[in-house]
């Protein structure tokens, strides 16, 4: 399988996988498809492929615009490898590798709703093209998505390889058990999850809880509207609607094949600053937390030399309960890394 969204000219560096333990290849199909084997989660030649053909050909998210100012710079990274971008007293921005040693320090920028997201591949499909309507359902929830500014950031490190995090992010099959608050807010019985090309899309509807039912905003459709989107390979958007709109922006940077971190960044009107509560909750996330064990132990559990391989576990429905957007993650990591 070739990952057309992110065709390039490039040379693949050498095959560094050929002599890997051998394995079932994914199929197109999740309902018979294996999983990818547990290796491509250990293996610290797989984290230096993904270095390249992941996170070094796809575009990730690196700031909000009001973060770059004109004339100025801002110091970012894709996956912890270190780039500027600048803003010229145009408007114009640019993306470049920090590394005076880079044989190929340009890099492509583009701005959607707001974020600023970099492609090291000079060639790379436009996000806009390979995301169509993402910009439209963002500003969906924030219209004025731009004028927003950032208010908090949370660094999270978590002992599993980073694909471990994005994966548990692609179902809810273990909401219920492992979320008691979060599936008592979201309705489970309406969580769906779609996945095409780059993005996946989690929509279900905000349950009316008594706290939400004298919450004044409660006039508009949108605000007791669920919506996550993911975007391959490492970002996670989640919007809040309403007089005080949040973006909250969330960042892998994998620290080795078994250990990551995880940024969040959050961004609010400007003035609508965060109270000490609102602080703490953001560090202390319980959803996240909740999370971060679960794949802590995943993590645990893919080092069993008795395991290999598994199923995804899928419905006709592609209901709550459905991994199929699991599947079409492990797919593109396959494609991605021309695994075979
Ligand atoms: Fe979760």
């Amino acid at each position: 399988m070739q990952n057309q969204a992110n065709a390039t000219s490039e040379t693949k560096p050498m095959n560094l996988l050929h002599s890997k333990p051998t394995f079932v290849q994914l199929t197109k199909s999740p309902e018979l498809s294996p999983t990818l084997p547990s290796w491509v989660y250990r293996d610290p030649d797989v984290l230096d492929l993904e270095r390249e053909c992941v996170f070094g050909r796809n575009w990730v998210f690196v700031a909000h615009v009001s973060e770059i100012a004109a004339g100025q710079s801002f110091h970012g990274d894709i996956n912890g490898e270190p780039l500027v971008l600048s803003r010229d007293h145009d408007g114009n921005l640019r993306a470049a590798c920090s590394n005076p040693a880079s044989r190929d320090p340009a890099m492509r920028v583009e701005t959607l709703a707001g974020l600023v997201f970099v492609n090291r591949d000079t060639q790379a499909t436009s996000l806009a093209v390979q995301a169509p309507g993402l910009e439209a359902s963002i500003r969906g929830f924030i219209p004025d998505a731009d004028a927003l500014v950032k208010c908090h950031e949370t660094v999270h490190e978590v002992a599993s390889n980073w694909k471990v995090l994005v994966e548990n992010s692609l179902e809810c099959y273990h909401c219920e058990p492992c979320h008691p608050g979060f599936s008592t807010d979201v309705d489970m019985a309406h969580y769906r999850s779609v996945s095409d090309g780059i993005v996946t899309i989690h929509t279900s509807q905000r349950l009316h809880t008594a706290a939400k039912a004298e919450d004044d905003l409660v006039d508009s459709d949108l605000v007791d509207k669920f919506m996550y989107w993911y975007v391959w390979p490492s970002t996670e958007i989640d919007a809040t609607p309403g007089e005080q709109p949040q973006l909250s922006i969330y960042t892998r940077k994998a620290l080795g094949p078994d250990r990551h971190q995880l940024i969040g960044r959050y961004y609010r009107l400007p003035g609508d600053t965060l109270s000490s509560a609102e602080r703490q909750s953001f560090d202390e996330d319980a959803t996240l937390l909740e999370d971060i064990a679960i794949c802590e132990a995943v993590q645990r559990g893919l080092a069993s030399r008795g395991y290999s391989q598994g199923r995804f576990i899928v419905d006709a429905e592609r209901s709550h309960i459905s991994e199929h957007s699991v599947h079409h993650f492990q797919c593109m990591v396959s494609d991605a890394l021309d695994l075979r």
